[in-house]
């Protein structure tokens, strides 16, 4: 891990992005608690998910060129989402991050990253 780079950097710019996207989603489907969630149809999500965290990673603004301002808790609004979905969600990062060979501290760095949004997206006892 380059700590003068962005996390988007260090996966290795849009290519390493698309492969955490693509490991992530199809954990996400065979989550018990996450997958009822999503439509059968997953890849318009990956692409919005793609574009998002791009951004979020300190790369292109491509959801906000496209979708205008995240809002992404509002967004997540229409899906009852718990402290449990909120854990399941952080635990299929982590294995997708295992799966695309990301490796400590960047690893560790990203769940944090991700993990502050994940629990304010809680809207649901
Ligand atoms: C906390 C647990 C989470 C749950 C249960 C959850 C669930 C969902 C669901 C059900 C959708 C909509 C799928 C559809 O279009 O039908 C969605 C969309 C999305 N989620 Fe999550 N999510 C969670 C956390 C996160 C986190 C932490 C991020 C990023 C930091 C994120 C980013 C997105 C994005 C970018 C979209 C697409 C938004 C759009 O429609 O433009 N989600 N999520």
């Amino acid at each position: 891990m380059n700590p003068n780079q962005t996390i988007y950097e260090n996966l290795g710019g849009a290519e390493g992005v698309r492969a955490l996207v693509e490991a992530f989603y199809p954990k996400v489907q065979q989550n018990p608690l996450l997958g009822p969630l999503f439509p059968a149809d997953i890849h318009p999500v990956m692409e919005k998910q793609y574009m998002f965290l791009s951004q979020f990673f300190g790369g292109p603004s491509l959801y906000s060129d496209e979708y205008g301002h995240p809002m992404m808790r509002a967004r997540h609004m229409r899906f009852e989402v718990t402290n449990d979905r909120a854990e399941a969600w952080l635990a299929c990062m982590a294995d997708a991050l295992d799966d695309t060979g990301v490796e400590e501290p960047l690893r560790s760095f990203i769940l944090q990253r991700l993990a502050g949004p994940a629990f304010h997206f809680v809207n649901t006892p």
